[in-house]
């Protein structure tokens, strides 16, 4: 068994503490040094996530999603990269304080990461009993056949069909579905307090996407984890998220608690992101696409990095970047869990 306090809570205990963030990104700084220059690739990011909260964190190509989730599992390639500035706290530890040994003993027991290809991210060579198996057996000290009744019993979780039978199966003899379903019933092995799910369904096919999503949501409650749900896909964050972070070149360009996000959009990038989103009523027309491609974060564009592309842009948006301020209501009450980087955000959500 493990020594740590945290990992014999059940996770119903886990449920009474709410109020704190399992998770807390403050004024993150990311960047990478290349041979053309610096990569700002995260300016400043803050976000949190709670007990049996899900975040998802929107943005296009490139916007810094990953990267923001690799320094908070402490997995970025460094060099090239390194966290510039900022903290990243955990239960309120500021774990970019603790050495490379101290941070991989994380990995697993508190926080866990789903890729979005699993058959990169699991091992050939090793059976999928074999890989859940050896995360009691490293973890916990658990015996080979201990291990591999709970992997068995970890398959089930998930959904796998005759999970006695396929526990000795490689990963490739399984399908893109239910091998992503091996990939969260690892991530949940040792019932982490984080799991950061790295476009968990990208590779799938839109059925099958569904279900892992509808799974992942479902366990996620069950295990009252925290969860932040990387995407570019607005529509599969709806009905699993809380609320969302918008990012835009490194920075979070929106916040809000996810429905008031698609009945109220504050900035035109989210604007323009939602209008993407193909519509059954609207079956046959055009679908809208935001003109331009995203900045090089080598040579970003003066202002708010999204001017280039914007069609609300003014003046002052090529010269001065938009702090992430408080959204209101038109009388000044306050919307909670709301903010917009945008100059003219008040336009944008009161029209
Ligand atoms: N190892 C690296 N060396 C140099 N630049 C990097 C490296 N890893 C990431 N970057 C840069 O950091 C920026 C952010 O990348 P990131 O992977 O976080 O994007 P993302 O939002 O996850 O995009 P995607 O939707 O494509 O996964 C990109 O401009 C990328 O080129
Ligand atoms: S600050 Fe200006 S350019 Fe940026 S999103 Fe708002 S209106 Fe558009
Ligand atoms: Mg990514």
């Amino acid at each position: 068994m493990t020594t740590s306090n945290l990992t014999e809570e059940l996770p119903a205990q886990r449920k009474g503490d709410d109020e704190t963030p399992v998770l807390e990104v403050r004024d993150l700084h990311v960047e990478f040094k290349t041979r053309e220059g610096i990569v700002r690739a995260v300016n400043g990011v803050n976000y949190s996530v709670k007990s049996g909260e899900t975040l998802a964190v929107l943005g296009e190509s490139g916007s810094g999603k990953s990267v923001t989730a690799q320094a908070i599992m402490g997995i970025l390639d460094s060099p090239p990269g390194r966290v510039a500035k900022g903290e990243i706290l955990f239960r309120g530890q500021d774990i970019l304080k603790l050495d490379e040994e101290e941070r991989r003993k994380l990995r697993g027991p508190k926080m866990a990461m789903i890729f979005q290809d699993a058959l990169s991210a699991l091992n050939p060579v090793f059976s999928v009993g074999n890989q859940l198996g050896e995360m009691f057996r490293v973890h916990q000290g658990m015996s080979k056949k201990d291990a591999k009744l709970k992997a068995i019993e970890l398959m089930d979780r998930v959904k796998i069909p005759a999970a006695k039978a396929r526990v000795n199966d490689y990963p490739h003899q399984f399908s893109g579905g239910m091998r992503q379903r091996i990939m969260i019933a690892m991530a949940l092995a040792l019932e982490p307090d984080l799991i950061i799910a790295d476009e968990p369904t990208t590779a799938l096919d839109v059925t099958v996407q569904a279900q892992v999503m509808d799974l992942l949501a479902e366990l996620q409650k069950e295990y009252a984890m925290g969860l932040i749900l990387i995407t570019h896909d607005l529509g599969v964050v709806a009905d699993v998220a809380d609320k969302i972070a918008v990012m835009y070149a490194g920075r979070i360009v929106e916040q809000a608690p996810i429905h008031e996000l698609y009945k109220r959009p504050a900035h035109p990038y989210t604007r323009g992101l939602l209008d993407s989103i193909p519509r059954l009523d609207q079956k046959g027309q055009e679908l809208y696409a935001i003109k331009g491609l995203p900045p090089n974060l080598l040579k970003p564009p003066a202002g708010c990095a999204f001017n280039p592309r914007c069609p609300k842009a003014q003046d002052i948006c090529r010269t001065d970047v938009p702090a992430l301020v408080p959204v209101t209501e038109r009388d000044g009450a306050e919307l909670v869990g709301r903010a917009s980087a945008c100059h003219f955000w008040k336009e944008q959500i009161h029209g």
